[in-house]
């Protein structure tokens, strides 16, 4: 391939992450752009990889951020430009549009990193959702207090990560955070607490269609584990049963409602206590977070990194299809740890297929033909990560999912 043949890929990186993203790209023939931050020009990227590193002080100022890439598009011809992190996916939109490059632009975008739009979106296509208000209208905030019984969760429409999510009890205590949040209170929703399981399906589609949908469980529910402190858990489900066809029913209409064209997605749903029906909590056009995607690839063989970059290559005009998968079941298990570097090696059995290695945790990714050995160890692992590891701090100011 000569040099202007070759795709020209722009990853935009907030946070070290993606590299196996990169290394795909170059495997795949790619020129690899990387636009990053300074402070983290360091960090272990795949340096092989890249053809070009580019660094910002930060991505906060969108100008700046489209003016550096339209000089960068002088002496390249940028054909793909895609985000690794979550807070860079809008950026990314945005420099698609401004350079009309394929891919997901503004709009659709909006789908995928705003909670309310989700929402809103996901109701009008007739998908069940929980009770929800935007924070803009206070009587309607009244009308909705009087009819949705409390507790009610208030969050921030654009954060990942549980981090400011708040429990309301009472109208009382809701205005009164209102009022401490003042001009901030419209990035804010207002939903109905919906107590029950969470779940999440991780999935890649290509050319609006979903080519691969992994269900799971989370044990405690996120929410639970940031605010609380405990054992993170999450394993896949039964891929024939009636709560996973009933989940990639769901994933499949809200991938339609909010137009996903093609890309992985990391999308989360809540199991009602009271009526047994799955409501749609949220969704992401990026990798899960939090050793998620090491679960999946566990379980099925598939990285959801390298096919990402596969599909992102093969874009609107090109072909994709899913390589060979297994179809087994994983589980993960990550707990806070008292102790800096964990020690996990008394834990031994062969289902074992990968140590989390970061500090101050303990973590461990399972994976079994049989769902019935998952299950027996995640609870014999979960009673001993919590004598042997386990520390509960303060909410912590990290992402989960
Ligand atoms: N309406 C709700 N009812 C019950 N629990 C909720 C609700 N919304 C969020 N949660 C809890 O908070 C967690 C985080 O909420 P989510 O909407 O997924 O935002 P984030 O982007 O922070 O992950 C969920 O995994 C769940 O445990
Ligand atoms: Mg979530």
């Amino acid at each position: 391939m000569s040099q202007s043949d070759r795709l020209t890929v722009l990853c935009l990186a907030s946070v070290e992450k993606g590299h196996e993203f990169i290394q795909e790209c170059s495997r795949q023939g790619c020129r690899v752009l990387l636009l990053t931050l300074e402070r983290i020009k360091d960090r272990a990227w795949p340096r092989d990889s890249i053809d070009e590193m580019f660094l910002m002080p930060n991505f906060d100022d969108l100008q700046g951020l489209i003016h550096t890439v339209s000089y960068l598009a002088r002496s390249h011809q940028i054909d793909r430009i895609v985000p690794m992190d979550d807070y860079d996916v809008d950026r990314a939109a945005a420099l698609r549009e401004h350079l009309r490059c394929p891919g997901m632009g503004d709009s659709t975008v909006r789908y995928f990193r705003d909670k309310l739009a989700m929402r809103v979106q996901a109701r009008d296509e007739g998908l069940g959702v929980p009770e929800f208000v935007a924070v803009l209208n206070y009587d309607r905030i009244r009308e909705f207090m009087a009819r949705v019984p409390p507790p009610w969760m208030l969050k921030p429409r654009m954060e990942a990560a549980a981090l400011g999510i708040k429990k309301i009890d009472d109208a009382q205590e809701l205005w009164r955070v209102l009022d401490g949040l003042g001009d901030r209170q419209s990035y804010f929703l207002l939903e109905e607490y919906v107590p029950g399981g969470v779940y999440h399906v991780d999935a890649i589609s290509f050319k609006k269609e979903v080519l691969f949908a992994e269900p799971h469980r989370y044990g405690a529910p996120p929410f639970d584990v940031v605010q609380k402190g405990g054992l993170f858990n999450s394993r896949t489900l039964r891929r024939d049963s009636e709560e996973a066809r009933e989940l990639f029913e769901l994933h499949a209409g809200v991938m339609r409602a909010l137009r996903f064209v093609h890309g992985v997605t990391h999308s989360e749903f809540i199991k009602s206590e009271k009526n047994g029906k799955f409501y749609f909590l949220e969704t992401a056009a990026r990798v899960a977070g939090a050793f998620l995607a090491n679960l999946v690839e566990a379980s099925t063989g598939v990285n959801l990194w390298r096919e990402w970059a596969k599909v992102e290559i093969a874009g609107n005009s090109g072909e994709y299809s899913l390589p060979p998968r297994r179809h087994d079941f994983g589980a993960l298990i990550i707990s806070l740890a008292r102790q800096e570097w964990p020690d996990t090696s008394a834990y031994a059995d062969p289902e074992i297929v990968q140590r989390i290695r970061k500090e101050h945790h303990a973590g461990l990714v399972l994976a079994s033909p049989s769902k019935e050995r998952i299950d027996h160890l995640l609870g014999e692992y979960g009673r001993r990560f919590a004598e042997e590891f386990l520390m509960t701090l303060p909410p912590r100011q990290t992402r989960m999912t």
